[in-house]
């Protein structure tokens, strides 16, 4: 098992207790390693192993602490809470926060989407949105993008465009489509981005014609893909997109998942789009970390649901509703949004720098601060992915955590809370700069 090969090659280091005890008894057979660092603490965009070494974290567990590892508001929130109650099942009896939350998401999500229905995480808050908009339209087929990525559950992975994610669990449910993502760096209109957009809109119509019965309940996408390799759509895209969703009837469920809570520079991404979903779905940086997801809707597709339809036993949890609740008003109170944009620009135009001087970087892109580094071979754009393994592998050695994503595995992640200072992000150029002149391009 290749599981903490970098310990091994130190073999005469012991190995610290919590890894040996994640040998023993954690099942991570799923994984090629898991980073062999322990984390003890983490505040701001800083985090700390249990040597005292910080990293820089640029990855923020998987694009979720959004306002920054123990954000003090949070935490506070969630204590008050936890003092009080813990758990009592938020669909059984009536609970505040939990109303709370559900209020707040109303006025902060675009249109008329003012019904929330809570989980634990993306992947049941996925489930639920499919089976809704089933339910309400009386239709059963979903229409999905390439690359794309819902979570592990069976549902979610079935609507997922990405094999490596669902190999070993196939067949998967009947009834979805692929269209192709708008993908305008691997796409025929790479100096044409508009027209990329529209093609790979007119695609979903030619797929409803061709693959489906007709019968397609909803169109779901991450407004910008996350693990399919942050994939930022042309800006026409989407409205091309829901022009032919409505002339057929079919519902949009934006998965913001990932895109969610002002990563992007904006609350949801979706709003650069100028257009509204059906569904939105959001999760990870909903709760600054603590474990909570969402759906939210109008009224009259959640009135689809009827009495036994759909029930979480922690979905709306308190702690985890009240956590949210403060995470959204420190997000608005301190304009994250503004200061994310501000900082996207400035770490793309940091990145693009680095672009200049290095020929394994093929392609910068993103929105806010959820960007994607694409490392090429050649001028056929042949995926550097052994190298995008190990300039994160070299990142980490160097203090630095970064995410590696994209279909091939050849996209560099830049997630870092959003809190991330104009001098971090200076740091964390630095050490890629330095890093990236030193992987050389594998034959
Ligand atoms: C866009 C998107 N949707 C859904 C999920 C699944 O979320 P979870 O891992 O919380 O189930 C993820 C996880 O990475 C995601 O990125």
């Amino acid at each position: 098992m290749e599981m903490n090969k970098d310990l091994a090659k130190d073999s005469n280091k012991p190995v610290p207790d919590t890894i040996q005890k994640y040998r023993d008894y954690v099942i991570t057979e799923f994984l090629k390693s898991v980073a062999p660092i322990v984390i003890a603490s983490g505040t701001g965009a800083v985090i700390t192993d249990t040597q005292g070494r910080e990293y820089l974290d640029c990855f923020a567990g998987i694009s979720v602490v959004n306002a920054g590892h123990c954000n003090p508001e949070v935490i506070a929130a969630a204590r008050a809470q936890m003092e009080k109650l813990v758990h009592c099942s938020s669909y059984l009896y009536h609970v505040q926060p939990t109303a709370d939350l559900a209020e707040k998401i109303a006025q902060i999500t675009p249109g008329g989407l003012t019904k929330s229905f809570f989980g634990s995480s993306g992947a049941e808050a996925i489930e639920g949105a499919l089976k809704l908009a089933r339910l309400y339209t009386g239709k059963h087929e979903f229409i999905a993008l390439q690359g794309s990525f819902h979570g592990r559950s069976y549902g979610a992975l079935s609507v997922s465009g990405n094999w490596a994610r669902k190999k070993g669990g196939g067949p998967y449910a009947a009834g979805v489509s692929f269209a192709p993502a708008p993908h305008v760096y691997r796409s025929f209109w790479r100096n044409d981005p508009e027209e990329c957009g529209r093609q790979c809109a007119k695609a979903i119509e030619d797929i409803i014609l061709f693959a489906t019965s007709g019968d397609v309940a909803a169109f779901i996408a991450e407004p910008v893909m996350g693990e399919g390799g942050i994939i930022t759509p042309p800006p026409n895209y989407f409205r091309e997109v829901k022009k032919i969703l409505d002339r057929h009837g079919i519902l949009f469920i934006a998965d913001e998942v990932q895109c969610g809570f002002a990563r992007t520079g904006k609350m949801f991404a979706i709003e650069h789009f100028g257009v509204v979903p059906d569904i939105l779905v959001t999760a990870k940086g909903i709760a600054d970390g603590f474990p909570l997801s969402a759906f939210t809707t109008r009224p009259e597709i959640a009135a689809a649901f009827k009495p036994g339809d759909h029930l979480s036993t922690f979905g709306g949890n308190p702690v985890c509703c009240a956590a949210a609740l403060a995470n959204i008003k420190y997000m608005e109170r301190e304009n994250l949004c503004g200061y994310t944009a501000a900082m996207g620009d400035y770490a793309i135009s940091r990145f693009r720098e680095i672009q200049r001087d290095n020929s394994l970087i093929g392609d910068v892109r993103g929105l806010g601060l959820m960007i994607g580094i694409e490392l090429v071979k050649d001028a056929m754009l042949t995926p550097a992915s052994a190298e995008a393994e190990e300039v994160r592998d070299a990142c980490l050695r160097q203090g630095l955590l970064v995410g590696v994503g994209g279909i091939n595995g050849n996209v560099i992640r830049f997630q870092p809370p959003l809190v991330i200072s104009r001098s971090q992000i200076d740091q964390a150029a630095g050490i890629l700069s330095k890093v990236l002149q030193e992987v050389a391009p594998k034959k």
